[in-house]
């Protein structure tokens, strides 16, 4: 399983690129997968997008309740009203921590790897990560927060 390279660098064109779908999961799919978790614990990171690989797919994977759960074609469907303010960095940029505002809750629908399609209700921590995940997805990153 090789550790891929991580994009770098809040202009990079690579990490502003929305992502598709997949149709299905594939075994490249389950491959990329294999991939990122190994690249994003080699990081030490607690959550990787398909983008931070130089990957178009919509994929990403985060520690969720502590287990690294891969998110396959992930849409937040709800978010609380209810949001904090909370430190984040980004395996992409070194060196910078900003404070996002993220909704407390929220809920995420995506296939597993087993392409069956689940729906979770998230809080804290977890829904924090994958809404920075799910941010790089489209082409986000924490520096397009504007902080006051
Ligand atoms: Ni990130």
């Amino acid at each position: 399983m090789p550790i891929l390279p991580i994009v770098i660098g809040p202009d990079n064109p690579i990490l502003r690129k929305k992502t598709k779908p997949v149709p299905a999961v594939t075994k490249d799919v389950k491959q990329l997968i294999k991939d990122m978790i190994e690249t994003m614990k080699e990081a030490s990171g607690v959550g990787l997008a398909a983008p931070q690989v130089a990957r178009t797919e919509r994929i990403c994977i985060a520690v969720i309740g502590g287990k690294i759960t891969p998110l396959i074609n992930p849409v937040i469907s709800g978010k609380s009203k209810e949001k904090d303010l909370d430190q984040e960095g980004c395996l992409s940029l070194p060196n910078v921590w900003l404070m996002i505002p993220r909704s407390v809750e929220i809920t995420v629908t995506y296939k597993d790897l087993k392409g069956k399609k689940q729906q979770r209700k998230l809080k804290n921590f977890d829904a924090r990560v994958v809404q920075h995940e799910v941010d790089h997805l489209e082409g986000v990153l924490i520096v397009d927060y504007a902080t006051s």
